[in-house]
């Protein structure tokens, strides 16, 4: 069995800033209650022009061009996003366009917050059962396009950014030491955009009753993510045969500070140990682990050797941990 490595990161946070104050001017909020139950101070908001896709470019590029990989050396693109430019095709298909990377397969994965370590799961089965070498995973969202700006119990929570990262056979030490990806569809209902799909397709009706925004029961959501995470995360460092106290940096899904705090707490990792930028970003579902590694990767955090393990939880349900030794 080949083991993968993360060869180069990228990510691209939009411009535009979004504040807890400023969305106080938008709905019935306040910076504190914000910032108390959830952690959030600011998050990133895509133009109107800009589709989840043109993010993935600036992403992938910022990869290519600061790990010196060249574009034409990737075998195959992977986008786990829920809000891709179009229902189809995929949004891996637009990236492939710009980055002029012609004729290699390309898809998207669906599985929410989950997606990019289910797209590295992909990545992995690919470069061990096929003869591709190179493949960019990317992972993110504009979910400020499917965010009901009335709806205070969602709106503050999400915002748009990816991230990405290039895996190929490690010929060393590092790599992922273990991957385990799952789902459950029995509460499906509790976090998705109704319509939109064949189930519901658009009508006036579903736009005027904006069922193709985000739904969320919050608090179901919130107690199984806890629960989630935590099994998902165990299981990963039991697959790669490592104990807590091996871990340098816990990587979580960033949803929401207190669930980050308790799946930290029930996995004994200590707080100076996990990675935390949801202040800056909020919620970008399947965008938030990788522009994590990627903003350690360029501030110097992930030293060679070093032990991480990342952890997601999201609407499907869906969910997926990795120990990846750096
Ligand atoms: N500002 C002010 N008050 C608010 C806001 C807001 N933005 N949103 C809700 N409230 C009010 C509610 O109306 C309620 O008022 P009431 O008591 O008068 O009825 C009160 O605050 C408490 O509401 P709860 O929903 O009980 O608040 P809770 O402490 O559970 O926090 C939250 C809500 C932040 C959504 C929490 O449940 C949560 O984080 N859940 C996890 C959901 C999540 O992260 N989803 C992301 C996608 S899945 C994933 O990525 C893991």
């Amino acid at each position: 069995m080949k083991k993968i490595k993360i060869i180069g990161t990228g990510s691209y946070l939009p411009e535009k800033v979004l504040t807890n104050d400023d969305l106080a001017k938008i709905v019935d909020t306040s910076d504190e209650w914000i910032t108390q139950r959830t952690g959030i101070k600011e998050r990133h908001i895509a133009s109107s022009d800009q589709a989840t896709s043109d993010l993935g470019v600036i992403a992938a590029r910022r990869c290519f061009e600061t790990f010196d990989i060249d574009p034409k050396s990737i075998d195959c693109i992977i986008f786990g996003t829920v809000t891709p430019d179009k229902l189809f095709p995929s949004t891996s298909i637009y990236v492939q366009k710009a980055l002029n990377m012609p004729n290699i397969p390309v898809f998207d994965i669906s599985a929410a917050c989950s997606g990019f370590i289910y797209g590295l799961a992909v990545a992995n089965g690919l470069i061990n059962s096929t003869s591709m070498k190179r493949i960019l995973v990317l992972g993110g969202e504009t979910l400020s396009k499917v965010t009901n700006w009335s709806d205070r119990s969602t709106c503050v929570l999400f915002g748009d950014g990816v991230g990405c990262a290039v895996v190929e056979e490690s010929h060393d030490e590092s790599g992922l030491l273990s991957i385990y990806i799952g789902a459950d569809g029995n509460m499906e209902n509790l976090l998705h955009q109704p319509a939109g799909g064949s189930r519901n397709p658009a009508t006036f009706e579903t736009v005027e009753k904006k069922l193709h925004t985000i739904h969320m029961e919050g608090n179901e959501v919130y107690k199984h993510a806890v629960n989630t995470m935590q099994m998902a995360a165990e299981k990963a460092i039991s697959m790669a045969n490592i104990s807590s106290e091996d871990i340098k940096w816990f990587i979580p899904h960033q949803a929401n500070i207190r669930i980050i705090d308790t799946t930290a707490k029930y996995l004994k990792v200590p707080k100076e140990k996990v990675f935390v930028n949801i202040d800056k970003t909020a919620n970008t579902s399947a965008g938030s682990i990788p522009i994590a590694l990627d903003q350690m990767n360029r501030n110097g955090l992930l030293k060679k050797g070093d032990i991480i393990l990342i952890d997601a939880f999201g609407a499907g349900f869906t969910w997926g941990a990795s120990v990846i030794r750096w």
